[in-house]
């Protein structure tokens, strides 16, 4: 449970190299593949990019903002195609949202590879490296979906930033779960 509670992201800025290994990715994988799943669609799919594959990333991002905004300043551009360069490891979790199994819902997909996210984010942590789980306009984006090779029925659900950390990362302050919880009597 410690392992559980200490789970916090980590910004892009703090991260180092190296990646994770061969190895420690896989167990994220595996991780996410333990999604809760109705119906054992596999709704999900994982793209790994890491080393000089993020600049492809990077490029695709700004090419993103330019067409969704040919105002879009250097600097903007510069800051949008940052962010893959400063994680060693972009993992991108899309959903599929198939027409095989009418009876589950179709929200019901992406909250399994909402699952399968969360579950990379626990396992990157359990390997003590930092992450974060972001969208920003690139996820919802047709310039990215389409240079990420998506078919037309999957979705980005988030792009996960890993990477080593070595500064001091204080604890999370967390609300009161009493808070947000009714018990229904
Ligand atoms: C679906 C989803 C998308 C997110 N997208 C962003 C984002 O684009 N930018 C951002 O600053 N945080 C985003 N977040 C929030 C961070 O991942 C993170 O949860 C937040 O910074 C709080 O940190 P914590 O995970 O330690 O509580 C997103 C979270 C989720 C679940």
């Amino acid at each position: 449970m410690s392992f559980l509670l200490s789970r916090k992201s980590i910004v892009t800025q703090w991260m180092v190299e190296p990646a994770p290994s061969k190895n420690d990715i896989d167990f994220m994988l595996q991780a996410a593949v333990t999604a809760p799943d109705h119906g054992w669609l596999r709704p999900w799919r994982f793209i790994v990019i890491e080393g000089e594959a993020r600049k492809k990333l990077s490029n695709l991002f700004v090419e993103a903002l330019k067409v969704r905004n040919p105002d879009a300043t250097t600097e903007q551009l510069e800051k949008e195609g940052s962010r893959p360069l400063l994680a060693p490891l972009v993992i991108v979790v899309c959903s599929v949202m198939t027409d095989e199994k009418p009876g589950v819902p179709q929200n019901e997909r992406v909250l399994s590879a909402g699952a399968a996210a969360q579950n990379i984010l626990l396992a990157a942590h359990e390997r003590d490296y930092g992450a974060i789980w972001l969208t920003g306009n690139a996820a919802y984006d047709p310039t990215v979906k389409a240079g990420l090779g998506l078919a037309e029925n999957m979705n980005v659900v988030g792009f996960l930033y890993i990477g080593s950390v070595e500064r001091e990362v204080k604890e999370r302050k967390r609300p009161d779960p009493a808070e947000y919880t009714i018990h229904w009597d």
